[in-house]
């Protein structure tokens, strides 16, 4: 039962105003709603059934312009309420019953630890209360919250706090008023006893906005760099985009149990924990620039989602992308422009590419969806926001800027498409943009086959460039050429850019080029080029293609060394390591002897010594790429053979080059107290990425002992979590140590504990699979709690890889028994672990066969959530 972006039509009615009266009680909560609804003339006739969506509600009592219906009048099932007939303009009320308490699948009003909160993003509202719960349905709010007043001193929805006041039996309540029109996605309720940790933030022209971000008493003293990051992004927004916030007070509630990241109601955001909570003992570096990020994400969003909102959900991209786009910016500002973009294109490349590799293959604006919380993908973020990102390289920055202004001037207020952002930054820039419309309806990553010509005699280097599309096998339409910018430097032996002049251009233009491919092929002649160069090409990523390019090795080797864009430079080393580590496991396959090729050990000795380089960006250009990453390159995916290659280079450097790394560690390993400065981050990255990733191979004594020293003196849990990564890799008896040690002293932070699950779900050692099976029956596991799942499942099942695919198949069978009991409680997270099969069919036949056979037993269980069907029946279908 699909729906189709093609089926889009306006909705009969229109819901203007909301009331909602809500009573929490242990047993039952009451949901009271007044809904000033009007016809939609354009698409209704006179009296056309009014069809509400409602789910899991028991109707109690429902009255049209105060009249009681009779039972006549109406009909309820089990996903809607119909009535036969109404008026142009009417009053609806309904009286419901539901019972958040029972509710474990975390949408709609549910309970974390005690206190109540909402997600009703997509489709959820309509478990609080019957509505039209579209996005192109947009109301004022008024929302009442009675509650007891002990167990739930603190109310809060959206908007403003209008009124207060006691009731009998202990009670009180609380009004809110949300003056800005939203859809019912953005709806937000919490309850609960909880503490505030409170800032300010006085906007550009004066107002002063009250800050609070809400949390159970005992982390209250992990809140400030939540706080602090918030304020960093709303003067972002001010500065880069001129955005304002608009209303009084913005509210942020951390809770414990949450399916995704964070949600962006307006005015009051609901968050995973773990993307507000740190200080520095218990969350990492990593995590607090996570923790900066999602919170910029979703305060971005108040402009980029709900002053101005998507028309249905298959335009999700046109908020996730622009504001995932926003947030990467915003990142970068606050860090190292070249650090945030090798991350986010790593990211791309290992998770979204191969999403266009499987059978959930979909443009970023997808045509047809069976669950739309299924679609909250890699492709629709990541994807849309390097779409949002070719808007800026096709117009600049202040092209950009001017583009978004056009489309607040026009669409404030509104729920609009795709397009209409489009036609927007057209218009501000009096450029055709329709070029770019095939980004958004074409599926698959865009190929793009290189090849450059010196000619000696006419002096003149000659790129061909073709576009195709890497094999999806998804069906999809014929493959239609992309307007695909790409950005090109030249270098001349000495590392110098040559100045570039097109044939038909009189002189030269700078010494980097944006050049745009937009036919199937096409070719582009630079002349006066004086000697045979070295090509830069997609520098920056400048669009979210593949590249094939055959070149020389040295000049790869080049690159690395020369290359002045940081990511080409990165680039180069990872492209370079690529191709060794396939052929050392083709080598390792064929039982041949694995040798390291010198011009790398060479290359990276430099990158190791290069004093100027960023220790952080040292720390990327050292990482050798993931077996993940490299099991994309080949099929079928040899998941020893690549372990066993990334293994051997990761031995071979780090004996070469012991004395060096051994350096290094020293040199950046503080015995000075903690800092969050930058320079204390970098170094903290560089000298753990040396101890965890080629140090700890080495396995002797010195290195352990430095690992011990560093795991029982950390005052940080990087450090902390570093070295007892290194641990998960020895079979020592320090190992089983640290574990105890560090469980007995976290046990109780529920944040902290995920890591431990995490940690030894990520070992590479071959006893993985049967920890991982016990911990599964661990007094701490708990399927009701997501990060807990993900901590111990998606870390083994999707990010281990050579474990995970043990070829005994028993970790299939774990994964598959787990999503059944899991889909029972929460689908949506089901359904996001089941993806870790999405891949089966690339594996060696033993592999594919023994997950099919998971597959199949996952698609035939009666009652599976349509989260989990659709995915597996996708991923059988397939191909
Ligand atoms: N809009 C949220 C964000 O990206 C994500 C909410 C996802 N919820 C869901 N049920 N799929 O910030
Ligand atoms: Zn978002």
């Amino acid at each position: 039962q699909p729906i189709y972006r093609h089926d889009y039509r306006q909705p009969d009615y229109w819901i203007d105003k909301v009331e909602l009266a809500v009573d929490l009680h242990d047993d039952v909560t009451i949901v009271r709603s007044i809904l000033q609804i009007r016809r939609n003339k354009d698409t209704a006739s006179e009296g056309q059934p009014l069809v509400l969506n409602g789910e899991k509600l028991t109707l109690k009592e429902i009255a049209l312009n105060g009249q009681p219906l009779p039972e006549s009048a109406y009909q309820v099932d089990r996903e809607a309420l119909i009535i036969f007939s109404v008026p142009d303009h009417f009053e609806l009320s309904t009286v419901v019953a539901i019972k958040p308490h029972e509710n474990t699948e975390l949408v709609g009003l549910y309970q974390s630890n005690g206190n109540y909160c909402t997600q009703c993003e997509a489709e959820s509202f309509r478990r609080i209360t019957y509505f039209l719960d579209r996005p192109d349905v947009m109301a004022t709010y008024s929302t009442t919250i009675s509650a007891d007043k002990a167990r739930y001193p603190v109310l809060l929805s959206n908007g403003n706090r209008v009124a207060t006041g006691e009731l009998e039996n202990n009670r009180h309540w609380v009004r809110w008023e949300d003056p800005f029109r939203k859809p019912s996605y953005l709806f937000a309720l919490v309850a609960g006893q909880l503490v505030c940790h409170h800032g300010t933030f006085k906007t550009m022209s004066g107002r002063e906005i009250r800050l609070e971000i809400w949390v159970e008493p005992q982390n209250i003293d992990k809140c400030e760099h939540a706080l602090l990051s918030l304020q960093k992004a709303m003067q972002w927004d001010e500065q880069t985009f001129g955005l304002e916030y608009d209303l009084d007070v913005y509210m942020i509630v951390a809770v414990n149990d949450f399916n995704m990241g964070a949600m962006e109601n307006k005015g009051l955001n609901v968050f995973n924990s773990k993307f507000v909570l740190c200080r520095p003992d218990t969350a990492t570096d990593d995590d607090y620039e996570d923790i900066e990020a999602v919170i910029a994400h979703e305060y971005f969003h108040n402009w980029t989602g709900n002053r101005v909102t998507c028309r249905d959900w298959f335009q999700l991209t046109l908020k996730e992308g622009l504001t995932v786009y926003r947030d990467q910016r915003f990142t970068a500002d606050m860090t190292d422009f070249a650090l945030k973009r090798i991350r986010d294109v790593k990211k791309l490349r290992t998770l979204q590419f191969a999403e266009d590799q499987g059978p959930m293959a979909h443009p970023i604006r997808p045509e047809s969806y069976i669950e739309m919380n299924n679609f909250y993908t890699i492709t629709v973020y990541e994807k849309g926001a390097e779409v949002v990102r070719l808007y800026e390289t096709l117009l600049g920055k202040e092209g950009f800027a001017k583009g978004l202004a056009r489309y607040f001037e026009k669409h404030d207020g509104q729920a609009v498409t795709c397009d209409d952002f489009r036609v927007a930054m057209a218009e501000a820039n009096q450029i055709d943009l329709t070029p770019l419309d095939r980004w958004y309806s074409q599926a698959g990553t865009p190929v793009c086959e290189v090849r450059g010509r010196y000619d000696a005699e006419q002096m003149t280097y000659t790129l061909q460039v073709t576009q195709s599309r890497a094999p999806t096998p998804a069906v999809q339409p014929a493959f239609m050429p992309c307007l695909i910018p790409i950005r090109v430097s030249l270098f001349d032996p000495k590392g110098q850019a040559l100045p570039l002049q097109l044939a038909d251009e009189n002189v030269p233009i700078g010494e980097e080029r944006l050049l745009s491919l937009s036919e199937t092929q096409q070719q582009f002649i630079f002349v006066n080029i004086p000697q045979e160069p070295v090509l830069s090409f997609l520098r920056g990523f400048s669009a979210p293609v593949q590249v094939k390019m055959q070149r020389p090795r040295e000049h790869l080797a080049f690159l690395m060394a020369h290359d002045n864009d940081s990511f080409n430079r990165w680039d180069a080393g990872q492209i370079l390591a690529q191709e060794l580590l396939l052929n050392l496991a083709q080598d390792w396959a064929a039982g041949r002897e694995l040798k390291l090729d010198p011009l790398f050990i060479q290359s990276f000795g430099k990158i190791l010594t290069d004093s100027r380089l960023n220790p952080s960006l040292k720390a990327m250009a050292m990482m050798l790429p993931d077996e993940k990453f490299l099991g994309q390159q080949i099929e079928p995916i040899d998941v020893d053979a690549l372990y066993e290659a990334r293994s051997f280079m990761t031995r071979v450097l780090a004996r070469t080059f012991r004395r060096e790394l051994l350096a290094l560690y020293q040199q950046y390993h503080s015995t000075s107290p903690y800092s969050n400065s930058r320079s204390a981050i970098d170094a903290r990255r560089l000298k753990n990425t040396v101890l965890r990733h080629f140090l700890t191979a080495l396995q002797d004594e010195e290195v352990i002992a430095l690992i011990g020293q560093q795991f029982q003196h950390a005052d940080n849990m990087t450090d902390m979590q570093a070295a007892l990564s290194c641990l998960m890799e020895l079979e020592i008896p320090e190992r089983e140590q640290a574990l105890q040690q560090f469980y007995g002293r976290w046990q109780h932070d529920p944040l902290v504990l995920d890591k431990w699950f995490a940690l030894q779900a990520s070992s590479s050692l071959p006893k993985t699979l049967d920890r991982v099976l016990s911990l599964a029956s661990h007094p701490d596991f708990n399927l009701r709690n997501p990060n807990r799942v993900r901590s111990l499942i998606w870390t083994f099942c999707s990010l281990n890889q050579v474990r995970f695919h043990s070829a005994d198949g028993r970790a299939y069978k774990f994964l598959a028994e787990l999503v059944l009991e899991l889909d029972r409680l929460n689908p949506q997270l089901a359904s996001r672990l089941v993806g870790a099969f999405n891949q089966w069919r690339r594996f060696d036949k033993l592999r594919r066969n023994l997950m099919e056979s998971q597959l199949n037993t996952i698609i035939a269980q009666p009652n599976l959530s349509t989260d989990v069907y659709e995915i597996v029946s996708r991923s059988l279908n397939y191909r």
